[in-house]
């Protein structure tokens, strides 16, 4: 007997939609089939406007892309059950993750927002749905984020080897997974993963991403630029924290001083070295008896990063593949495992990981 469920992840790369089906039967955890629809450039727009600390955009702009993306959603999912032929009784439920359009964890009221209308994604596949996944362990005094460590430790903890995984979207996070039977886990945001790379690359250059980090490559890694980055108070915050593009953004890195005395290539490799400094540090903190860096995320197919990244540890870098999870899917298949937490009343987030008072149960669910 199949166990099937589907997550669906839209991360702030803003890149598009991944959706995964996967069979949790007989103890397992196995990706039965994958899809991937990308955003149009408007739609990417809009979205980017709406995320705007002060923008324009009204409500009833808000609620329009709410539903939009519950329709896109939706979509994704029965071109998934289409590719695999499945019908939707064959799924126990969906887990949305939503497209974040603010994050702020840290606020005087916190206040975290993932839009997706999950009543429209219900209706419109006829599968229970699941989501706003972060705002219970934020109401629980959690950050909210990250919620894919339960899943990596779930797939990827070894009780020989001591691993980190980092997934490497817009920001990057890192789970640490010690052989320590009695160590908590330890998951935080490390900072920007691709979405500094991504905005400056978009502003310089007509593409939305430095495809295998060419870019970055050709360019010069700028000590005292990069220098001035890292000194950025999130670096040296102790865990647990989460952090988004609210903050990491293009207006700041223009606070941090003027880049008018480099090439924009040279920036760019800063940039990229910026993201593996920050993970390698990370590992140093937490991790130092770390034995394997497993990397997933979109990051993952960014040769320069990857070589910066290995250039800094003294343990072998891999992508998850090498341990039979392609790299784009972690998370998607993180919000499937997320979503059968949740329909079998199971808690989803680590409270050492957020910070939260208690593990709980995540999530609205939309029958
Ligand atoms: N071939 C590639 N070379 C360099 N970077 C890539 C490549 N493929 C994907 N990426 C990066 O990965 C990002 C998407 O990663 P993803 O894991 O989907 O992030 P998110 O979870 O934020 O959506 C892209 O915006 C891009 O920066
Ligand atoms: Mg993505």
């Amino acid at each position: 007997m199949s166990e099937y469920y589907i997550g669906l992840m839209s991360g702030t790369s803003l890149d598009g939609i991944d959706a995964a089906l996967v069979d949790f039967s007989h103890g397992h955890i196995r990706l039965i089939d994958f899809i991937y629809q990308p955003f149009s450039a408007e739609l990417k727009a809009v979205i980017q406007q709406l995320s705007k600390p002060k923008t324009t955009l009204t409500l009833l702009d808000y609620g329009a892309l709410d539903s939009r993306l519950g329709h896109l959603f939706a979509a994704a999912v029965l071109a998934l059950l289409a590719k695999t032929e499945l019908p939707s009784s064959a799924i126990c439920a969906i887990g949305s993750h939503g497209q974040t359009v603010c994050h702020a964890p840290d606020n005087p009221w916190p206040f975290t927002l993932q839009i997706g209308d999950p009543n429209i994604i219900a209706e419109v596949t006829g599968i229970t749905t699941i989501a706003d996944f972060r705002r219970r362990d934020m109401a629980a005094n959690g950050q909210g984020a990250p919620l894919v460590p339960a899943f990596h430790r779930a797939v990827f903890s070894h009780p020989q080897i001591s691993r980190c995984i980092v997934n490497i979207g817009g920001i990057a996070n890192i789970t640490v997974l010690s052989t320590e039977p009695k160590a908590s886990i330890i998951g935080f945001d490390t900072g920007p993963g691709n979405t500094l790379m991504d905005q400056w690359i978009q502003r310089h250059q007509p593409c939305d991403y430095d495809v295998n980090g060419r870019w970055a490559s050709g360019g010069t890694i700028k000590p005292e630029l990069l220098q001035r980055l890292i000194q950025d108070d999130y670096f040296k915050l102790a865990a647990p924290k989460s952090t988004g593009k609210e903050y990491f953004s293009l207006a700041w890195l223009e606070q941090q001083g003027s880049l008018v005395d480099w090439r924009p290539k040279d920036v760019q490799a800063s940039l990229c070295e910026l993201t593996a400094l920050s993970i390698s540090q990370a590992v140093q903190v937490y991790a130092p008896a770390c034995k394997e860096l497993l990397i997933c995320g979109g990051g993952a197919h960014n040769d320069f990063l990857m070589t910066l990244i290995r250039q800094k540890m003294h343990c072998p870098v891999l992508s998850t593949h090498a341990y039979g999870i392609h790299p784009d899917h972690v998370e998607a298949m993180a919000f499937a495992w997320l979503a059968r937490q949740t329909h079998n009343k199971l808690t989803g987030n680590l409270k050492e990981v957020t910070g939260a008072n208690q593990d709980v149960i995540l999530g609205g669910v939309y029958v």
